[in-house]
């Protein structure tokens, strides 16, 4: 038996795409009218007391310890050790909803939902999982994919992760992008997960592939498949080629077409430089959505915040706030992505100017990564490669080794790279 409270969401999301693609859990799922919600009605009528939460009221204000608060002596106490609301921090949301309307323009005149804070972007992915996955309904999603996906989707959810294969000659597939889009299709409904810039090849589609992959989805869509688009975003606006599609395809997606689901998953973690806030936005989108079905599913979503973590953490939620709205932000992050660019810029001169019978460089062109495709075992060469030479990399899978480039000096890049590349050759003749 369905709790009544999910019922009455399951009904306001009926007929819609996104009614039609929750999982088993996302069918499930509400969020409860108890201690959260009366303490929030208490917050608005309790003038006398509020003897709702369980938190330690002195003098009005939530009571931080001096040695706590003497390390954010900017934060008030309430801004520090109080509970955030489920769904973040009211006007956290609101700024990151205005500057996701400033990052991707094409989304002027669409509607989406309000963003809703998670603890970062895995549990965001996490939490779509929770709602659109289950053993009946896989994930499609590139072949290779940050492995964490696979970790989510089939470890944790019990559902199933498929592929496509992520480059051809060079640039996207679309080839196999389409034809996994209509194998998934047989089965009446779509869960397709794009990551840009990629995890780990480092890859970001040019205008003309991100038309090329909007296109694609939308020819599914009009054939009558409910679509659900995930844009993993993680790693927004570290482009440093002229010729890559420049926002976010959620901004495409949001209004594509009836039958299209968009979902964009982002957030200060890494986009900020402030990986450890824990800090992530979940943001729907659908043509036709209306604003009390996109309230639907933000309740969804916060059923799930409250059932796992309650609620995110309230400093760096204050924080984040703060630093959105200085004038300085801009400006500072510009200085961070230059450093990235510089190290990108001297890989990029490294591998187009060195030839390896055993290393292929994946398509690379943003982000935090490049990737190689390894004519022999990745993991053996990742081990030599550690081990003789003390640099560590990662091995993907059994053919392919990345190299977090953001995390070298540009000045140790060359030696980093040599060494990778002469460590792989001797392997060839070893092995
Ligand atoms: C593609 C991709 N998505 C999401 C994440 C997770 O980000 P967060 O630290 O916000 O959980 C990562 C982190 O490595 C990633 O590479």
């Amino acid at each position: 038996m369905l709790n009544p409270l999910a019922q009455e969401l399951n009904d306001t999301l009926h007929g819609t795409v996104a009614g039609e693609l929750l999982s088993d859990l996302g069918k499930r799922i509400f969020f409860p009218r108890g201690i959260i919600s009366q303490g929030g009605e208490a917050k608005q009528f309790g003038k006398v007391a509020n003897a709702t939460i369980g938190t330690t009221i002195i003098d009005g204000k939530p009571a931080s310890l001096p040695s706590v608060q003497k390390y954010a002596p900017e934060l008030s106490s309430g801004e520090l050790v109080a509970y955030a609301p489920t769904a973040g921090i009211p006007d956290l949301r609101a700024k990151w909803k205005e500057l996701m309307l400033k990052k991707n323009p094409g989304l002027a005149g669409k509607s989406t939902s309000n963003p809703v804070v998670v603890p970062g972007l895995t549990a965001g992915i996490s939490y779509l999982s929770d709602l659109f996955v289950d053993s009946e309904h896989p994930l499609l999603a590139a072949n290779p994919s940050w492995d964490n996906y696979s970790l989510i989707v089939e470890t944790r959810r019990g559902g199933e992760l498929h592929t496509f294969n992520m480059f051809h000659n060079g640039g996207f597939d679309i080839n196999s992008f389409k034809t996994a889009l209509a194998i998934e299709a047989k089965s009446g409904s779509v869960r397709v997960l794009l990551n840009f810039p990629q995890n780990p090849s480092g890859y970001s589609p040019t205008n003309a592939e991100a038309k090329q992959i909007v296109q694609a989805v939308k020819e599914i869509a009009e054939k009558g498949t409910k679509v659900i688009v995930w844009d993993d975003d993680a790693y927004f606006g570290l482009n440093y080629e002229s010729d890559i599609y420049p926002q976010s395809l959620f901004a495409e997606f949001a209004d594509l077409h009836e039958n299209v689901l968009a979902v964009k998953i982002d957030g200060p973690t890494k986009e900020d430089f402030v990986w450890g806030f824990r800090c992530g936005f979940l943001t729907f989108a659908g043509k036709s959505l209306t604003a009390e079905q996109y309230l639907a599913l933000e309740k969804k979503l916060m059923g799930l915040i409250r059932s796992s973590v309650s609620c995110s953490s309230t400093p760096s939620q204050s924080i984040s706030l703060k630093a959105f709205s200085d004038s300085k932000i801009e400006a500072e992050k510009k200085v961070f992505r230059d450093v990235l660019e510089g190290r990108y810029k001297k890989v990029r001169a490294f591998v187009d100017s060195h030839k390896s019978s055993v290393l292929e460089p994946l398509p690379f062109n943003s982000g935090y990564f490049m990737s190689f495709k390894t004519k022999c075992d990745a993991e053996a060469l990742r081990q030599k490669i550690l081990h003789e030479k003390q640099i560590g990399t990662i091995s993907i899978d059994s053919s392919t080794l990345r190299v977090a480039f953001s995390s070298v000096e540009a000045d140790k890049i060359d030696e980093v790279y040599s060494a990778i590349y002469e460590t792989a050759e001797q392997f060839k003749t070893e092995n």
